[in-house]
């Protein structure tokens, strides 16, 4: 059932401003209760003093389950990422005032895996990748929404009825041969599909973190917020093919920067992917600095996993990644496997990039 009208509400002001200005740009017939917002903007070195000002201004608690996206530092591990106490202790005070609001304290880009929305859920979620990711994999309805909306709906417990929670807009629109590696597949369909909503078609058996990966590099270059894969994803059997057609395959020039930091886990690695790095280290010393980024819960859950891979001369940060921490400023190239990190470490962190699948990267790093 909508929400007509919100006026009469108990709801932080400001919050209610920005989504009532949302349904009035984007005709909303009204607004729909949420069962989670995901927050975005959580790095100091992202929001800065206005952010933490904006944040601090914001008066009440979330209505519903909130998760957080990373933060520029490892909470704990932050020296070690050559943070500085003063970068550090500015981080804290975000999250504070996260907390004071009830947000749960995740710091992670994958907040599917720590409670998966189910089929039809409507969610307020910003994060373009964990966005692309509840829509498509999981069935579940939300918008991209930046930081700020995505707050103000977890303050309000519903988001304005428009886009991708109304099911006839999530009809796919073009249809995607697809083949090679999925991470560059997702970069180069967000480049040339910008506004589509992509059914793929793929030659051969994908696995789930293909496409995640896939969900982060499309929507890092389009503004894309769903696709639909044939036999994998939940709605794919809803809405007739598309007829336009078109091939995309996933294979990138090789970038030639001699890499001085391997860095894995955008987004953050599940447990799978860290027992997939653990089997190809072999047991074998890292040469180079090869920095994975995980969540905290995922990272203890996989405890031993971590254990050994950290063993090898690897380091497992939580909380944070390579895109959001100031720490990747410090090297010159680093070696990525995801199509998002590709192209937003060298305009968020001015180092060079080099592309390689995940078997390349570790190899880099042990030789
Ligand atoms: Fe996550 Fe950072 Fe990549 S937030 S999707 S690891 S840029």
């Amino acid at each position: 059932m909508l929400l007509k009208d919100i006026d009469d509400l108990e709801i932080d002001e400001k919050c209610l401003k920005i989504l009532k200005a949302l349904a009035r740009i984007y005709k909303a017939e009204g607004f729909v209760k949420i069962s989670s917002a995901h927050v975005s903007g959580v790095s100091y070195d992202n929001i800065g003093e206005e952010g933490l000002e904006w944040l601090r201004s914001i008066k009440g608690k979330v209505r519903v389950y909130t998760t957080l996206n990373p933060a520029g530092l490892d909470c704990e591990r932050w020296r070690e990422m050559g943070i500085s106490e003063d970068f550090y202790r500015k981080q804290l005070e975000v999250l504070r005032v996260f907390e004071n609001l009830g947000v749960e304290i995740t710091l992670t880009c994958t907040p599917y895996y720590i409670r998966a929305p189910k089929l039809n859920e409507h969610l307020a979620w910003a994060e373009s990748s964990a966005v692309v990711y509840a829509n498509s994999l999981l069935g579940a309805r939300t918008n991209r929404e930046s930081g700020i909306s995505a707050l103000a709906s977890a303050i309000a417990g519903f988001t304005p009825y428009y886009g991708l929670h109304i099911k006839e807009n999530r009809a796919p629109t073009i249809l995607v041969k697809a083949k090679g590696d999925l991470s560059v597949v997702g970069y180069k369909a967000g480049l040339e599909l910008p506004s589509e909503i992509p059914f793929f078609v793929f030659e051969r058996k994908v696995r789930e973190t293909e496409l995640k990966l896939l969900s982060a590099s499309i929507a890092a270059t389009g503004n894309v917020a769903m696709f639909h894969a044939e036999n994998l994803t939940p709605e794919w059997r809803d809405f007739e093919r598309p007829r336009e057609k078109i091939e995309i395959e996933g294979k990138l020039e090789k970038s030639c920067c001699e890499a001085d930091l391997i860095a894995i886990g955008c987004p953050h690695c599940s447990k799978e992917e860290l027992g997939e790095i653990l089997k190809l280290l072999d047991g074998k010393r890292v040469k180079k600095e090869l920095w994975i980024f995980t969540s905290r819960k995922v990272a203890l859950e996989a405890k031993e996993v971590v254990e050994k891979i950290e063993r090898c001369g690897a380091r497992v940060f939580r909380d944070t990644c390579m895109v959001v921490s100031p720490a990747t400023e410090s090297f010159g190239c680093v070696m990525v496997n995801s199509g998002k990190a590709l192209e937003y470490l060298p305009k968020k962190r001015k180092v060079e990039v080099a592309f390689a699948s995940l078997e390349d990267c570790i190899r880099a790093a042990v030789s």
